[in-house]
């Protein structure tokens, strides 16, 4: 599949993941007492740009939610065509996708990848979680369970979500959510090197760097989605999907207009029908 071209990628999060959200903020009040029931972010680090679609549905929910796209410092294509090479894996490809509602993004940060490579040791590495449990308070329940299901994307998306709280103002009842997109079986050997180059990290070490990294997030590196932003970000497609993909200018001008997502967002519905008809048939069949 074509992940940066389809719609069914936009849709399917546009619809699952974003009604997700949206049942969860309100589950966690209900349940946990945790946040006001709403969404003020959703944070999301751009691959094919799938999983921030997700926003373009809180959003009709919760209009005060902010949509915030991240990419690395190290290749801040949207943040101001950059380019570069960068470490975290399954972002950051140098372009901007078909399926992403650029008009809908309230602000691009940029993470640094090797803080998100940092960060990501202090949660899976011994001493780093003793540092969590024993310096910060941060329930052991908690710090295993996150020892599994970070990455450095995910990590990322995590950078990028207390940057966002911190440039927004936003307190202990505003919920930012993002998604935790990979595990580390994926990076023992970055984790490796990360020990070559820069020595084994001890407990004062993870202190440090949970201190500096996360708890003293820097307020640089961010772009906020004003009209001249989006427009950028639109026309950035161009060369990608007109030059090179063989879409029109028509074809990319007519996402200019809410009512083209909308129209996208409104064939969930035929989708799902024809899915249940396509199964439906199939286990007839079998
Ligand atoms: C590890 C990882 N992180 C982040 C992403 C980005 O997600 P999306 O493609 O939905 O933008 C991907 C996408 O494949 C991924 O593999």
């Amino acid at each position: 599949m074509n992940q940066f071209e389809l719609m069914s990628n936009y849709r399917f999060h546009y619809y699952v993941t974003g009604n997700t959200v949206v049942e969860l903020v309100q589950m966690l009040k209900d349940k946990a007492g945790i946040g006001n029931g709403r969404c003020a972010a959703f944070t999301s680090s751009m691959g094919s740009s799938g999983t921030i679609s997700a926003g373009d549905r809180i959003k009709q929910v919760f209009p005060e939610h902010k949509i915030i796209g991240l990419e690395p410092v190290q290749c801040p294509t949207l943040y101001w065509n950059g380019y570069g090479g960068h470490d975290i894996q399954g972002i950051g490809d140098k372009h901007v996708t078909w399926i992403h509602n650029v008009w809908n993004m309230d602000a691009i940060m940029c993470v640094d990848d090797i803080e998100c490579k940092k960060v990501l040791q202090v949660c899976v590495e011994e001493p780093g979680k003793k540092a969590l449990i024993e310096d910060f308070g941060i329930d052991p329940v908690k710090v295993e369970l996150m020892s599994s299901i970070m990455g450095i994307s995910g990590i990322c998306n995590v950078l990028g979500a207390i940057k966002t709280a911190k440039y927004y103002g936003l307190g202990k009842d505003d919920n930012i959510v993002t998604v935790a997109t990979d595990a580390i079986d994926r990076y023992y050997s970055v984790m490796n090197d990360m020990t070559e180059t820069y020595g084994k990290m001890d407990q004062r070490e993870a202190y440090y760097r949970t201190e500096y990294i996360m708890r003293g997030a820097k307020l640089d590196w961010i772009r906020e989605g004003d009209h001249f932003s989006r427009n950028c970000w639109h026309n950035l497609k161009y060369y990608t999907w007109v030059e090179q993909q063989g879409k029109t200018v028509q074809e990319l001008d007519a996402q200019r207009n809410p009512e083209w997502w909308i129209k996208h967002q409104q064939m969930v519905s035929e989708m799902n029908s024809l899915l249940k008809e396509k199964r439906e048939k199939q286990s007839v069949a079998v």
